[in-house]
């Protein structure tokens, strides 16, 4: 049996750690969308393309190819050729896919590749609107959240131990300004689908969020 999965919520809040676990236990694939829209914002940067121009970046649309591979299980996101896995992590990506993934545009031309992937094989898929917009059919809908201090840690730690060099107080803002755009953003705001699980993990180790997260997949599809 084919089944969805969609784990939305807010940036930091632990949504692709949880999910890549998930997926690896639960032997389904697991799909990055924040990675979709981030790669967007890659090719705006590469090309020196004004993103705060919405004409400019939907001028820029047919020109991208985006696909999804997956390499010993991780996946791999590969923008016009090149593998761009690594180069959306930053920090300046963040903030600029935060600014392009509002244009009503940039979210129709990855909506075909999003549910595409869900018509094939069982997925986890993790983003914004998933459970909303992009699979409002999914066997199972999850809202994960968590207070923005912890979520903010969890991030400083992320980028510190791959050496950017950013405070604490910097990742903070960042967080606090992406969920304000995110939230308040005409196309697909942030927001829980009625029909989804809360899960909130501020006081929860790794382990209890992934496991939490299974045993409510086992609960709606059967172990
Ligand atoms: O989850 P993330 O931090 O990798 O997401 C990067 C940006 O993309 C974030 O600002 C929100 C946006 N996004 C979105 O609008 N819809 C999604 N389904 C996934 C991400």
């Amino acid at each position: 049996m084919i089944y969805s999965v969609a784990l939305d919520g807010p940036g930091g809040a632990g949504k692709s750690t949880i999910a890549k676990q998930v997926a690896k236990q639960k032997g389904i694939v697991y799909v990055d969308t924040g990675a979709m829209y981030r790669s967007i914002a890659l090719y705006m940067l590469k090309h020196n393309i004004d993103i705060h121009n919405e004409a400019e970046v939907k001028s820029q649309l047919p020109n991208i190819n985006i696909q999804l591979t997956y390499k010993d299980g991780t996946q791999c996101i590969i923008l016009c050729g090149e593998d761009v896995s690594k180069e959306i992590r930053t920090s300046k990506v963040s903030m600029s896919a935060s600014v392009t993934s509002a244009y009503k545009s940039v979210r129709a031309f990855l909506l075909d590749t999003q549910r595409n992937v869900a018509k094939i094989q069982s997925v986890i898929m993790d983003g914004r609107d998933i459970g909303t917009v992009v699979l409002p059919n999914a066997d199972v809908k999850i809202f994960l959240s968590a207070d923005s201090k912890v979520r903010a840690k969890r991030r400083y730690k992320e980028l510190a131990e791959k050496g950017e060099e950013i405070t604490f107080e910097e990742v903070l803002e960042d967080i606090q300004k992406r969920d304000y755009q995110d939230v308040h953003r005409r196309q697909s705001p942030l927001k829980m689908a009625e029909d989804a699980v809360l899960l909130d993990t501020s006081s929860l180790t790794f382990d209890e969020s992934v496991k939490a997260v299974i045993d409510l997949i086992d609960s709606k599809i059967g172990g």
